[in-house]
């Protein structure tokens, strides 16, 4: 059935049965049966007996073979967990080969957590929530982030190309200066385990300075938008340590202007921001004088 979920994710409008048939050189019984299949999977579609058929929604049973059918990796998709981060880690503590790229997705997480100790709070359907672990090889935390950061935000752009997608330092992607997605990057035993969430059909109800993809316009499938994070996830952190995403990174980041508060390893610093660099986070000058690099790990804004 992947093929015809692809077609129909592809391709968002009406579709008949006939025009199916012949587009994946199938019987027309083996399509109506393929739809079935579908809508077993928790596929939502919307029939119409004279235009045909239109997928409202993918279902989370498809989601895993659509995502294997279109490169090879573990990946698991739950109804509900505590934390994808947490699938993930014990992926990595267990020592299991091929981990490079391989995913962990969530309808519902009850105890979803952002940087810092924050809480990420998304109710089943309204986000995308999904944790991807990467070899990571010599990329440190702030290349890591930075590298996720552009990936994600072109994915976003992917399937809404109306946003523009900026980027708040180091985690936080926002559009019209509201936050449509966060990034957690923790590390386990070498390996990198990368959390994304990103807000499709709601946001977070106690954020009312956020953003969603459906607020924005944009009506895209979380597969649709799975499937492109993916694909540009396995590209950008292939080539971030020879620094590929930087210049698309500078282009994307939002600058500090004035003078700046901010909380380091627990300690608030407070200064001037000279740069922001992708991989040693960002340069500053406190206010007694002293340069100091602040990495992306263990600094938030106060
Ligand atoms: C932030 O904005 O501080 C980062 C948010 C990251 C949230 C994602 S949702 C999927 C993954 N699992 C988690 O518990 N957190 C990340």
């Amino acid at each position: 059935v992947t093929a015809l979920l692809d077609r129909l994710l592809r391709e968002p409008g009406m579709h008949t049965i006939e025009s199916l048939s012949l587009a994946l050189r199938l019987a027309r019984a083996d399509v109506s049966g393929q739809l079935q299949r579908l809508r077993e999977a928790g596929c939502v579609l919307d029939e119409h007996p004279q235009q045909g058929v239109r997928l409202v929604h993918s279902g989370l049973a498809t989601w895993a073979d659509y995502i294997e059918s279109r490169r090879p990796r573990r990946i698991e998709v739950y109804r509900s967990t505590a934390s994808t981060q947490d699938v993930a880690r014990r992926w990595v503590e267990s020592g299991g080969d091929a981990l490079d790229g391989a995913t962990v997705v969530a309808d519902v997480q009850t105890a979803g957590r952002g940087r810092l100790g924050r809480a990420w709070v998304a109710q089943p359907g309204d986000a995308l929530l999904l944790s991807y672990v990467s070899a990571a090889g010599s990329l440190n935390h702030d290349q890591l982030t930075s590298a996720t950061a552009v990936a994600l935000a072109e994915a976003i752009e992917a399937v809404g190309p109306t946003l523009s997608v900026r980027i708040k330092w180091p985690n936080d992607l926002l559009v019209d200066g509201r936050k449509l997605a966060g990034i957690l990057v923790e590390r386990s035993r070498g390996a990198a385990i990368i959390g994304i969430g990103v807000n499709v059909a709601a946001t977070p109800g106690q954020h009312t300075d956020a953003a969603c993809l459906r607020g924005l316009g944009v009506t895209a499938d979380r597969l649709t938008l799975l499937d492109e994070t993916l694909r540009r996830l396995d590209a950008a952190l292939t080539g971030a340590a020879g620094g590929d995403h930087v210049a698309a990174w500078r282009a994307r980041c939002l600058g500090f202007s004035g003078p700046v508060r901010l909380q380091s390893d627990g300690r608030i610093v407070e200064g001037e921001v000279l740069d922001v660099d992708p991989a040693q986070g960002l340069l500053m000058r406190t206010r007694d004088g002293a340069i100091v690099h602040l990495p992306a790990a263990t600094t938030g804004r106060v």
